[in-house]
């Protein structure tokens, strides 16, 4: 019987979850590249490949619950089992306007993705994942989801621009998280939100000053928690205004 590991990354055709993909693989887990555009996906399972990972595209537009019902039939029929769910994709939404300027068609896109997309993958996951001998959900979140931070006047959060869906969304999916955590307390799986730190990638036209490689360690770590490691925690990157910063677990 094979024990390799399986593992899903939702939005891994290119940026951090590109580099979680690789990563994973490395480790010599099975990654699941799920993407919703079929040529990036096979792309990234092309270039994924050739570095000697073992990868393979499957469809999954997280804004659309059917594609990740179609996907966890797939994985079950292919694998029987799924160890690994990192939930990965997001989108920023085209507003950078205040609050109180904020469409809310654009609040509903975001949302729809990064909290709902988020849901809608996770239940479609969960049977497997709950037989899974350690199974391990990475929610990919942001400190700038922090109430604790961008309410305190000495984080750098705190002078961010403002980007009310985006933003939010990443509170909403910290709670989204602990509550998972609480609910599969009493089970092997550990639920936890990661904050890879700012990084350059496409979400923000490259201006992070973390290199995705660096990034993707966080949701790496998360995915591969030991029997003892924590879950229901925000851990990653902290960013503080004195200093290169360092990983450990931020506040909600
Ligand atoms: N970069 C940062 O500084 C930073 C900081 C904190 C947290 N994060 C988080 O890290 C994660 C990865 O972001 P990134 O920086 O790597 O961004 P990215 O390079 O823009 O990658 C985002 C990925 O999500 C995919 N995606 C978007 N909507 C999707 C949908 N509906 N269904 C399936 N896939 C979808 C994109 O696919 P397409 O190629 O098809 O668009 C792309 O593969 C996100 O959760 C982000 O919020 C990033």
């Amino acid at each position: 019987m094979t024990t390799t590991k399986i593992a899903l990354i939702t939005g891994a055709n290119k940026g951090i979850g590109f580099e979680t993909a690789r990563q994973l693989g490395a480790l010599g887990m099975t990654v699941l590249v799920g993407a919703r555009d079929e040529a990036r996906g096979l792309e990234a399972e092309k270039e994924l490949l050739e570095g000697g990972t073992t990868a393979r595209y499957v469809y999954i537009d997280v804004s659309n619950e059917e594609t990740a019902r179609t996907a966890a039939a797939w994985i079950e029929a292919e694998y029987g089992r799924l160890d690994v769910l990192v939930n990965n994709a997001a989108i920023t939404g085209s507003s950078r306007a205040l609050p109180s300027q904020t469409p809310l068609d654009v609040m509903r896109e975001v949302y729809e993705t990064n909290v709902f997309g988020v849901v809608g993958v996770t239940n479609a996951m969960l049977p497997m994942l709950r037989r899974a001998e350690a199974g391990r959900i990475v929610n990919v979140s942001s400190e700038v989801g922090s109430i604790a931070l961008r309410t305190d006047p000495a984080s750098p959060m705190a002078v961010m621009p403002p980007s009310l869906p985006y933003t939010s969304s990443k509170t909403a999916l910290n709670m989204v998280t602990a509550m998972y955590a609480a609910e599969l307390a009493d089970t092997a799986l550990k639920v936890n939100a990661a904050n890879p730190g700012y990084t350059a990638t496409d979400l923000n036209r490259n201006s992070g000053f973390r290199a995705a490689a660096e990034a993707a360690e966080v949701s790496v770590h998360l995915a591969t928690l030991p029997a003892d490691g924590p879950s229901g925690v925000l851990w990653g990157y902290e960013w503080t205004t004195d200093g290169p910063g360092s990983c450990g677990i931020l506040p909600w």
